[in-house]
């Protein structure tokens, strides 16, 4: 079976059952979310400072569960409705805006702390979207600087993806370069058929040019992985130590109901006196 991003633009690959499909397997929500531990790691943010992050291809939300988890307030963009609507119904906290990155971005200068994108550059390289305006160098160009002027200086953005070859590689840094970024390639695990993960380490401003690029990881990935999940849990069980979730009451189900029909979701359940959490029978 060939690449998704060679069968299909990335709006009609990923429809109503390829984003569901996409979404509840657990392989694929298990390595997204490690990519997404990692993509935070290489953007080396200041710890227990709030930051207001861009996720780029968000998808249905399963990099911006993470970051939500994380405590980071973030943006997603994605060219996918469906995958918007999935991130929608699972109530992830970002604002989600739809939109093909190949057109640029439109957000006040130096709006982020920093930006994540996982599994999603090499679409900019292969399928265009179903309104292409040109060729995957213009698109490129258009999205590296308009995110560029989206971010802070100084801030990184991370991108993982999947090249095909080294050409790409080579194309996509050199773009990225000359739209004013420092920074380069990050290669986890070279020697691992299975493990190897090439990130696209992003430096804006101060010392941009000077900062050193993050070395990849390297030794026994199943190892690594164990420590970095005993890491976050431990991290995990220490930020939810006396933050309960809010109550999903009655008052807040109708709110997002309203919320739906706004947004002209169709099949949105009628208000009823019995609307609110289900409760455990009481006998
Ligand atoms: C493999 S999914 C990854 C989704 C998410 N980042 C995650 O980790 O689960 C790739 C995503 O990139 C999005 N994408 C591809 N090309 C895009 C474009 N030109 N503009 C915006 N999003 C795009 C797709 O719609 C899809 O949601």
């Amino acid at each position: 079976m060939s690449r998704p991003e060679l069968q299909a633009p990335p709006e009609i690959y990923y429809g109503d059952t390829e984003a569901k499909k996409y979404t509840n397997n657990s392989r694929i929500q298990q390595v997204q979310a490690d990519m997404t531990y990692r993509a935070l790691e290489l953007l080396n943010l200041p710890p227990d400072e709030p930051a207001f992050l861009l996720d780029i291809g968000c998808g249905s939300g399963l990099s911006g569960e993470i970051l939500d988890q994380e405590g980071y307030i973030w943006v997603g963009v994605d060219v996918a409705p469906s995958m918007l609507e999935v991130a929608l119904e699972r109530e992830v906290e970002g604002d989600l805006f739809l939109q093909d990155i190949g057109q640029g971005f439109g957000f006040r200068p130096g709006s982020f702390d920093g930006a994540i994108s996982v599994s999603v550059l090499q679409w900019l390289l292969n399928a265009e979207t179903s309104h292409p305006t040109s060729s995957p160098p213009h698109r490129l160009t258009r999205f590296f600087t308009t995110l560029h002027s989206a971010l802070k200086n100084p801030s990184r953005a991370v991108f993982q993806f999947y090249p095909s070859s080294d050409d790409q590689i080579q194309l996509i840094t050199s773009i990225a370069q000359k739209a004013g970024f420092g920074g380069g390639i990050v290669v986890d695990y070279p020697n691992s058929n299975k493990a190897k993960k090439i990130f696209l380490c992003l430096f804006v401003g101060s010392g941009g040019s000077t900062q050193q690029i993050p070395k990849g990881l390297e030794g026994d990935e199943e190892l690594d992985a164990k420590v970095r999940f005993e890491q976050r849990r431990h991290r995990e069980q220490r930020r939810m130590k006396g933050k309960r979730k809010p109550g999903r009451d009655r008052d807040w189900i109708l709110k997002k109901k309203e919320l739906y029909r706004k947004r002209g979701k169709e099949d949105v359940p009628r208000d009823s006196k019995f609307t609110g959490r289900k409760r455990k029978p009481v006998f």
